[in-house]
């Protein structure tokens, strides 16, 4: 029996304090995400690793969120096509195929995306379920989205391969780069072409699918559709010690984890944004956290700031939100925010709690970055901008109650007890090889 939502506090510390009532969110079950082919997946788990997506065949989804990095990349900013390495120890890249720019947001974990209930992905929620467009799907795409994806994690998927810095490349240096300047959807046939070269995948995908009976039958429908599948399954995760407590174990969280919860979801006000049970609304806020990096902005815009929200809504009102990240797993990875400025939970915590103080105390060390030399002046010049982040304090909307250094430890303590106790063992995991015999990150 799943224990009632609306619950009491039965717990009693040294000192009695009055049982405070709140709401625990819905417990999640395998049939709360989207049901993936297994075959499909499979297929999609190769195509994640395989550089033959990216327009210089030297990065893959995998080098970006990476088994060993929890489904992300460990970083605040991540190193694009060009890098060598994962996590910490990438390199930036040599000569003229050194990176021009570092990714200006961090790359999020991937965990959970499957759920039924996921509206929105990327920070601003530029890809969201809707129907403006007539597909199903609100996205950067609009109406030249290719018909027949079947989830928004399979739409996301066409984005990467994409972006120049990401995974196409510069113009100039592969096909892929050269087509996507004039239109997005150029590059997607280009990338198909190179898959259906490929023996081993024409072989899958014709077991896999009814409709595909030869390479000219696979397209970057079936490719993204694939990629998407392997996500949805691969990266599923509710059983951490709170959802056994949720199923009924009174012996899952201990005492401080349990004052944890008790002001998580009251007096500290966090399930107001991080509600339900992915621990997000999927909505988008204000929390000023300290620009660097080449920033996201509109293309007149001589200041490299990230206006977050803004850039999909054109809305002030929308200027510096950013979506409200789901907590599931939060613990293994670090660091934190949509450009990983905080390099801890305590540190993002205090942020909230304070964001004026936590942005003039701010500095550059506390970003995870590898070392780019060229980059290193740009990378913070907006700490200097004291003008900028009067007005994105101006635009702060979390007005959380102080918290204690106590109290902060046991949220802390709390947020830990989210991390999926098999989280380190994937179905699938890494391939070693992949058709295309590229090496994998
Ligand atoms: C160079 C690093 C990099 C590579 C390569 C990369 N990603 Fe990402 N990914 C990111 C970053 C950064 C974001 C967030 C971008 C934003 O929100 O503006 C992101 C966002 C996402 C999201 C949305 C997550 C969420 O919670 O909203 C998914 C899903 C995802 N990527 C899957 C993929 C897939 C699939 C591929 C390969 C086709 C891929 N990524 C390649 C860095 C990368
Ligand atoms: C007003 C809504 C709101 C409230 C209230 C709120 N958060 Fe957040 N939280 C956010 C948003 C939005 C972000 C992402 C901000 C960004 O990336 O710029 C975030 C980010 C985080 C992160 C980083 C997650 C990651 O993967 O990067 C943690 C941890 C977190 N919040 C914990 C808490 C805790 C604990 C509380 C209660 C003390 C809380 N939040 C209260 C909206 C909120």
């Amino acid at each position: 029996m799943f224990r009632k939502f609306l619950h009491t506090v039965l717990f009693v510390p040294a000192v009695a304090l009055p049982a405070a009532a709140f709401e625990l969110p819905a417990p999640i079950d395998d049939a709360d995400y989207i049901q993936s082919d297994p075959e499909l997946a499979a297929i999609g788990r190769l195509l994640f690793y395989d550089k033959v997506l990216s327009g210089n065949r030297n990065i893959s989804c995998g080098t970006c969120h990476h088994h060993d990095l929890n489904g992300a990349d460990g970083l605040s900013l991540g190193i694009g096509e060009g890098g060598e390495g994962i996590g910490r120890d990438r390199s930036p890249g040599y000569e003229e195929m050194r990176i021009h720019a570092r990714i200006p947001r961090s790359a999020p974990p991937i965990w959970n995306l499957g759920h039924k209930g996921i509206s929105s992905v990327f920070h601003d929620g530029r890809l969201q379920l809707g129907d403006r467009w007539g597909n199903g799907f609100d996205s950067p795409a609009e109406d030249w989205l290719p018909k027949g994806l079947t989830s928004i994690l399979a739409v996301q998927a066409l984005f990467p391969i994409t972006s120049h810095d990401e995974m196409a490349g510069n113009p100039g240096e592969n096909e892929i780069a050269d087509a996507v300047v004039p239109r997005l959807d150029g590059g997607w046939p280009i990338i198909a072409a190179r898959i259906r070269e490929i023996p081993a995948y024409v072989r899958m995908f014709s077991a896999a699918y009814d409709h595909v009976n030869g390479p000219e039958d696979i397209t970057i429908v079936e490719i993204a559709n694939a990629i998407g599948a392997f996500e949805a399954q691969e990266w599923q995760s509710h059983d951490s010690d709170f959802d056994a407590y949720v199923a009924g174990d009174d012996t899952a969280l201990d005492a401080p984890e349990m004052r944890g919860m008790e002001l998580f979801f009251g007096a500290a006000q966090c399930s107001t944004c991080h509600s339900g049970p992915l621990f997000t609304d999927q909505q988008f806020h204000a929390l000023a956290l300290p620009h660097f990096g080449p920033g996201k902005t509109r293309p007149w815009d001589p200041v490299p700031r990230d206006i977050g929200r803004m850039l999909k809504t054109d809305d002030l009102a929308d200027a510096y939100r950013f979506r409200t990240p789901s907590l599931r797993n939060v613990a293994l990875t670090a660091p934190y925010g949509h450009n990983g400025s905080m390099p801890t939970l305590e540190a993002m915590i205090r942020h909230h709690v304070d964001p004026a103080a936590s942005l003039a105390a701010w500095t550059p060390e506390m970003a995870g970055l590898p070392d780019v030399p060229w980059l290193s002046t740009a990378d913070f010049v907006m700490r200097e901008d004291t003008l900028e982040d009067a007005r994105m304090l101006a635009r702060v909307e979390v007005d959380l109650p102080p918290l204690t250094d106590t109290e902060i430890g046991e949220l802390v303590a709390f947020l830990e007890c989210l991390t999926g106790r098999t989280a380190a063992e994937r179905p699938m995991g890494r391939p070693d090889a992949v058709p295309s015999g590229l090496p994998v990150d």
